[in-house]
């Protein structure tokens, strides 16, 4: 029995993907538009390895207004949509920040114009802790909680305020309007502005995990670029921070806990009807840059190469989260630690070098 339609932009890539096993398994119908950006065809196929169902797929630019509008013609049966699609890369969006505001924030205006359009009401955003900026600088806001005054400090991070305030102020204005001309369903607007901090691992599997297309950025993936000998080292972006090593504090959440929180956020919207919601999705564990090395060269079995550099340009000393809303409201809480986390990520690296460029591992062609 299928339980309900949901539009993934972005669902090809990393996040995406997990989240649209998770609605599969959960009897959800997908339906995914993604103009492959950053991400693999072959990924669809890998869901199917998993979970013996395929998500319907789009070629599409989800700048492109029409597209989409053809997309939820052709499934009148969607009445909510996960919105991942963007550009990710914070560095990138110090260079060419147009960009990222016309594709990001750009694409989710086609993207809530359409959807207002074929009357689709629920919408799941793919916010980030990079919305908060550097909360050392309040007193008490580490660990983060969700009503830390915002204040991103790159584009990439304000295209993400930007479009929280977007779809803010959408989703209120649908519910004033259909409620001063008296007319039903103002409550069925509804959105889930989910505010993530640091998605790292893979499938148990081994068979879907993070498959960057260009240079990786992000700790984990460079980590196992290095144990798998494409990287000679790592650079440790300082270790000069007032931490209890002197390297940077994130909070890495594993990607099956975070593709779980999207699927109960819009379980909620869908049966509670609240509104607008921000939650941080987080466990609230930091940990620092050399702990990190250190779990991961504990699963690998051998000490990683790594040289301390100067720090990196805009990064901040902490980014734990306070995820107490998330556990109280959505009942949500992580499960998986980073142990697994670094495990699921070797098992996803040694199985898949080249990523989605190669056959699946071969115990599970051959199940
Ligand atoms: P990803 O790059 O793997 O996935 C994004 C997907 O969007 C890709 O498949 C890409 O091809 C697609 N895309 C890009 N531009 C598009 C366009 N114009 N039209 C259609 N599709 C387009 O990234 P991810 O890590 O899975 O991130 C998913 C979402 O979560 C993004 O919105 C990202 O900003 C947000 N986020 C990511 C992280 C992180 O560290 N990975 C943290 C917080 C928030
Ligand atoms: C983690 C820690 C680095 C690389 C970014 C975005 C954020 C969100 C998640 C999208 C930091 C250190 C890293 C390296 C290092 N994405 N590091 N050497 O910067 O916390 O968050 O990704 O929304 O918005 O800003 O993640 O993985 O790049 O870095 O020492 O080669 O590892 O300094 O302390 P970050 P990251």
């Amino acid at each position: 029995m299928v339980v309900g339609s949901v539009l993934v932009t972005g669902g090809t890539g990393y996040i995406g993907s997990f989240t649209a096993l998770a609605l599969l398994e959960a009897d959800y119908k997908v339906v995914i538009v993604d103009n492959l950006y950053n991400s693999s065809k072959e990924v669809l196929n890998r869901i199917e390895l998993i979970c013996g169902k395929k998500p319907a797929f789009y070629e599409a630019d989800m700048t492109d207004e029409a597209a989409l509008d053809k997309v939820f013609a052709e499934h009148p049966d969607i009445d909510s949509v996960i919105h991942f699609g963007a550009l990710k890369a914070v560095g990138e969006s110090g260079e060419i920040p147009l960009e990222y505001y016309r594709v990001n924030v750009g694409g989710s205006i086609a993207l809530l114009r359409s959807m207002t359009k074929h009357n689709v009401t629920n919408i799941v955003f793919s916010s980030s802790a990079t919305v908060y900026g550097d909360a050392t600088r309040f007193p008490n806001m580490i660990p983060i909680p969700e009503h830390c005054p915002i204040g991103p400090t790159n584009p990439y991070g304000r295209t993400k305020s930007t479009v929280e305030a977007i779809i803010t102020d959408h989703i209120n204005a649908q519910r004033n309007n259909l409620t001063k001309k008296g007319e039903p369903g103002a409550e069925k607007w509804n959105a889930a502005l989910l505010r993530y901090f640091n998605p790292s691992g893979a499938h148990p599997s081994g068979v879907i995990g993070e498959n960057p297309l260009g240079v990786p950025y992000n700790l984990l993936p460079l980590l196992a670029q290095v144990a798998i000998g494409k990287r000679e080292k790592l650079l440790v972006f300082g270790d000069d921070y007032a931490s209890k090593d002197g390297t940077a504090i994130r909070d890495y959440i594993h990607v099956l806990d975070l593709s779980r929180g999207h699927l109960v956020a819009l379980n909620y919207l869908r049966e509670k009807s609240p509104g607008v919601k921000a939650w941080n999705l987080g466990s609230g564990r930091g940990s620092t840059v050399f702990e990190m090395i250190k779990a991961f060269s504990d699963v690998v079995g051998r000490p990683l190469a790594y040289e301390v550099a100067p720090r990196r340009a805009g990064d901040v000393l902490d980014l734990t989260a306070n995820p107490t809303l998330a556990n109280q409201e959505l009942n949500w809480k992580t499960e998986l630690t980073l142990e697994d986390a670094c495990a699921d990520l070797w098992k996803w690296t040694e199985n898949n070098p080249e990523g989605y460029n190669q056959q699946p591992p071969k115990e599970f062609v051959d199940a």
